[in-house]
């Protein structure tokens, strides 16, 4: 568990409006008390961020979400009641009082409950501690970028533009939540995560829909997102060797995302291996990312994955991934 020592000034420095670094089940965020418009603007700033993209508010648990948002449907409790803590974000009315700068000027507020022990104690401490109670953290990398799943990524995303990283280790689920909207009666996929459409209908008997031209904004959507600095593309498992050696020829050093079987030795400049399923993949797959961006390579090779459904996060990821690499 964490540094109560750690958790204490954690809480002082989201009261005076500094910016704190958090781990999630997710993804690393980067948190500000989310009742003080100025300590989040801090947030925007440090990520290089547009100002009318808005943040996820973590609370405490579901007893908080009429703090933050008004007409909570019955849905969004029997959600809340199966799935948090845990990776599932849900879209509700907001409420007065819910600073702009948090909702990018919309009638709508995005809540969680992350599912880390070291975020619940913080959260639970900063209400305690007579706080909002309410921490609202994007990811904590620069705008457009692969998102933090270590307290190590914080720092290099980062540096000193945060006051305190709390480390809570690699992060489990390794990818950002998955995003529900129920402002409009009806369950909308924002974003996929790993709580998958399935689950969530096992759950309430709605299958969430995708969403619509008018559904609203969320960056995680934009098509360029999640990306390295080195040019990626994806190719079939059934074509890599052969491309790998083409590559090779014409003096171009690869670095391969592989699920199915490692790559012939000495092919490419470097590797990773990701697991062949998509949870494993997930949690792996921002950190693998991150380390071939490093390795001094001219491309990400990516080995394309199955078009399945149970793939359908990892997908999203990837193809955000390859829209936006080398930019
Ligand atoms: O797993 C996660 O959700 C992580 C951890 C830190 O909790 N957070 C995260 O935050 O991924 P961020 O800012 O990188 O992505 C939040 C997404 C954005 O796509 C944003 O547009 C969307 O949530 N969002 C937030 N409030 C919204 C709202 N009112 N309506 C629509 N989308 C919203
Ligand atoms: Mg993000």
């Amino acid at each position: 568990m964490s540094d109560p020592a750690e958790i204490a000034r954690a809480v002082e420095l989201l009261k005076a409006g500094e910016l704190v670094g958090i781990p999630t089940e997710t993804v690393y965020g980067l948190g500000a008390d989310a009742a003080n418009p100025l300590a989040v603007a801090k947030i925007f700033a440090a990520k290089g961020r547009p100002a009318d993209h808005p943040l996820i508010v973590h609370i405490p648990g579901a007893n908080h979400l009429e703090r933050w948002a008004v007409d909570v449907p019955d849905l969004a409790y029997e959600l809340a009641e199966d799935f948090w803590p845990g990776p599932l974000t849900l879209i509700l009315k907001r409420a007065p009082g819910v600073p702009d700068v948090v909702t990018g000027g919309q009638d709508t507020v995005g809540l969680r409950v992350p599912g880390h022990p070291v975020a619940l104690e913080l959260l639970r401490a900063f209400a305690a501690a007579g706080g909002s109670g309410g921490i609202a953290a994007p990811s904590a990398n620069r705008f457009g970028r692969i998102s933090p799943t270590t307290a190590a990524h914080v720092r290099e995303e980062l540096g000193d533009a945060v006051a305190l990283v709390l480390d809570g280790g690699p992060c489990v689920v390794g990818i950002e939540s998955t995003i529900i909207d129920l402002s409009s009666g009806r369950p909308v996929l924002l974003r996929p995560g790993h709580i998958t459409p399935a689950a969530i209908e096992a759950v309430c008997g709605l299958r969430p829909e995708a969403p619509t031209a008018a559904a609203p904004r969320a960056s995680g959507t934009l098509e360029a997102h999640y990306a390295p600095l080195t040019p990626m593309r994806s190719v079939d498992g059934a074509r890599l060797a052969q491309f790998l050696n083409a590559m090779r020829h014409s003096g171009r050093r690869c670095g391969v995302l592989a699920h199915s079987q490692p790559p012939q030795a000495g092919v490419p400049h470097a590797w990773k291996m990701l697991p062949a399923e998509p949870v494993g993949y997930a949690h792996d797959l921002y950190a693998a990312l991150r380390e071939l961006d490093h390795a001094g390579v001219d491309l990400i090779v990516v080995e394309a994955i199955p078009e399945t459904p149970q793939w359908q996060a990892v997908a999203d990821r990837l193809r955000r991934a390859l829209a936006g690499a080398g930019a």
